[in-house]
């Protein structure tokens, strides 16, 4: 089987894509076919070893891989050959053939395809555990997506929106903020042009923010935070803009506002459970047409390299996926 490579960490034109024996499920573990995968900023991070899980060399980059199950290993139940599966990984999935632990498996709903639930996989399983566990965000608060025609920035603005609450979407152009608006965002702002806390300010008419989902980190995390509202919450998702925000604690006394950290990862690990209730729902929501993730670039294996240069030069918008 085809496998794209990481055999020594840097960027994507140093992955190869080489010819690998195929794969036997361990104890535990099923092999899936992989028929398509997502692309994430973290596979850019996990390549260049600046990801805080670091795989053994070689490994394959790919944290979302949907396909059909090919070889079931001892111990797993609920599962057989012939099963079309998602796969919520942290690497792998840039590879015709896949190792998948159970636990990190969920079936896929008939009607589903490959790609929407690749594109779905870490980006939307993430913003809805940073809104529902973390945030619990309810009808008619504000929330303020920055980043938001990302890959997790598009998932919470449409999460948001289906969840009740009035989405503000912050990106860099006019292009991406059409996206958002697509995807329910009421208002808009455009970091380059406009001024962040003028239109906080502006569109909660001094009120402020209840939520605010944040995975791009930098310069903008001090506007979004002296932008909250009494009792606010923060969801610090991720730092795309490469800088980790420092934030004067002051400003979370005077608001009585929370800043909360959001581990798609360890929740999965430690709440396997409600981890996979979320996953379930969010599947059933897709299904049934009330979610769709905006898939905006389509790749094959042999372009895997592109996709990923393609993601850290910014030009992507929404998902993008690799079709195996
Ligand atoms: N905590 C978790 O469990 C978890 C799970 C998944 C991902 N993450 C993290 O979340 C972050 C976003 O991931 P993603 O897959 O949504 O990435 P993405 O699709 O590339 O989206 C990131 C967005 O950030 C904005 N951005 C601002 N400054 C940027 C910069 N200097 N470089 C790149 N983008 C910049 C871009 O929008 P504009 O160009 O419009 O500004 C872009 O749309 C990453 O740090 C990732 O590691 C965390």
């Amino acid at each position: 089987m085809r496998a794209l490579l990481c055999k020594s960490h840097g960027l994507p034109d140093t992955l190869v894509l080489e010819d690998v024996p195929s794969l036997t499920p361990g104890k535990g573990e099923v092999v899936v076919q992989v028929k398509a995968a997502a692309v994430n900023f973290h596979d850019t991070l996990i390549i260049q070893n600046l990801y805080q899980h670091k795989p053994e060399l070689p490994f394959s980059p790919g944290a979302d891989l949907a396909g059909i199950i090919k070889a079931v290993g001892e111990g797993v139940t609920g599962y057989k050959v012939g099963d079309r599966v998602i796969g919520l990984l942290r690497w792998g999935g840039f590879a015709e053939e896949a190792l998948v632990p159970a636990g990190r498996l969920a079936a896929l709903p008939s009607g589903v395809d490959f790609p929407d639930a690749v594109a779905l996989g870490l980006a939307y399983t993430t913003s809805y555990y940073g809104l529902k566990n973390c945030a619990h965000l309810a009808p008619g608060e504000t929330l303020l997506v920055l980043g938001a025609a990302g890959g997790i920035g598009s998932a919470a603005v449409q999460l948001g929106s289906v969840m009740g609450a009035r989405v503000i979407a912050c990106a860099s152009s006019a292009e991406s903020l059409e996206i958002c608006r697509r995807l329910g965002a009421a208002e808009t702002i455009n970091y380059h042009t406009d001024d962040l806390r003028d239109c906080v300010r502006r569109f909660t008419n001094g009120r402020g923010l209840d939520v605010v989902c944040d995975p791009v980190g930098g310069k903008l995390a001090d506007a979004a935070v002296r932008g909250m509202a009494w009792q606010g919450r923060y969801l610090v998702i991720g730092f795309a803009s490469g800088e980790i925000p420092r934030v004067p604690l002051n400003i979370t006394l005077l608001k009585g506002c929370s800043i909360l950290g959001v581990s798609r990862g360890q929740f999965m690990d430690r709440e396997p459970e409600k981890s996979k209730a979320n996953a379930d729902e969010l599947f059933a929501w897709l299904a049934a047409g009330k979610i769709t993730p905006v898939i905006t670039a389509r790749y094959r294996l042999d372009q895997a390299r592109d996709a990923l240069n393609d993601m850290m030069q910014r030009k992507l918008h929404g998902k993008a996926v690799i079709l195996i």
